[in-house]
């Protein structure tokens, strides 16, 4: 059966929009489900969405949305527009605080749904929430830069989040941002 991803995303992203199986639903100005390109073999996945992403209703638009759209331009030499991009939860946790181990089950289901449209060949997951919940790993800086099975023929690489980035300037060799530049280059090389 020939299955059109636009379409099943499509349904999937009407009923995240519908979603009230936890309190993150009461604060939330906008459900924020992920955009990009569903043919693309690299996905990325941060945690959930800020204040700008909120009010927009797409991914990574705000501080770190912009410092990852330069990473990916200038490290991977990847347009934004090719890949797609995503997070664990959907709605914004109030005062950016990490989502609670019951709201992540809740919506959970809705990003693996989309990867299982999608079938991307590698997700790149953006800090320590996503690590955890697609490695079981628990420290980046002992995990990143490394493949791991994730479902199926679809693999997990880990690395820094933009935002922790954002309060690490250093591009000194062995800092988070030099981490980071590896992977991302890294991450080019895979794409091209
Ligand atoms: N941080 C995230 O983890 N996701 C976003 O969409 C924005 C900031």
């Amino acid at each position: 059966m020939i299955i059109n991803k636009n379409t099943e995303l499509e349904a999937i992203k009407k009923t995240i929009s519908k979603c009230e199986k936890c309190s993150l639903h009461l604060t939330r100005n906008n459900v924020v489900p992920g955009e990009g390109n569903v043919d693309s073999p690299l996905v990325f996945i941060g945690e959930g969405p800020g204040a700008d992403e909120d009010s927009s209703g797409r991914p990574f638009v705000g501080r770190a949305g912009k410092l990852l759209d330069k990473m990916l331009k200038d490290w991977a030499g990847i347009n934004r527009n090719d890949i797609y991009i995503s997070n664990i939860v959907k709605c914004r946790p109030p005062k950016n605080r990490v989502p609670t181990d019951d709201e992540m089950k809740s919506c959970i289901q809705y990003l693996e749904s989309q990867m299982l449209v999608i079938k991307p060949k590698v997700i790149v997951t953006l800090g320590a929430t996503s690590m955890s919940y697609f490695t079981n790993k628990k420290k980046i800086s002992e995990s990143r830069g490394k493949f791991y099975d994730w479902y199926g023929n679809i693999k997990t690489f880990v690395t820094f989040h933009p935002s922790y980035l954002l309060r690490n300037h250093s591009m000194e060799k062995g800092s988070p941002r030099w981490y980071s530049y590896m992977d991302m280059r890294a991450i080019g090389v895979m794409f091209r």
